[in-house]
């Protein structure tokens, strides 16, 4: 049976602010959206980046490796990849056979399906801030 385990205290992530915290060796990515907390696996839906090193805007949370985008609040995908987002020094610089390979590169990436990131159920406490995993 999962039981709540504390995570956080709520003065730790004022709103539009997140974090990873550890539930045993679950990685949890924590969000405080407008004063309401919410937990999903830290794991991007695409290829299992952390979350938690992307960018937190409202409830949507952006992957920091592919910039697919996902709701903080369910875990739903609201976007898939962009690499197009992704700058590269110096890519003018590259020759026609480099990219070429970049772009093979990007269309393997981009062909990989983005699933819905599992979210959790969070609990408050006072100042305690609980995750059932
Ligand atoms: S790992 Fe997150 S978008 Fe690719």
């Amino acid at each position: 049976v999962s039981e709540f385990t504390p995570v956080a205290n709520t003065s730790e992530l004022a709103p539009g602010e997140m974090k990873r915290v550890l539930v045993d060796r679950e990685r949890i990515l924590l969000a405080n959206v407008g004063g309401s907390f919410y937990a999903l696996r830290d794991n991007c839906g695409h290829q299992k980046a952390a979350l938690s090193k992307g960018k937190l805007e409202g409830k949507i949370v952006e992957c920091p490796l592919h910039f697919a985008c996902f709701d903080v609040t369910t875990g739903e995908v609201v976007s898939g990849t962009d690499l197009s987002r992704r700058a590269i020094p110096g890519l003018e610089t590259l020759g026609p056979d480099a990219m070429q390979a970049l772009q093979e590169v990007g269309a393997i990436i981009d062909d990989v399906e983005t699933e819905a990131v599992p979210s959790y159920q969070v609990r408050i406490e006072g100042e305690t801030v609980s995750v059932k995993v």
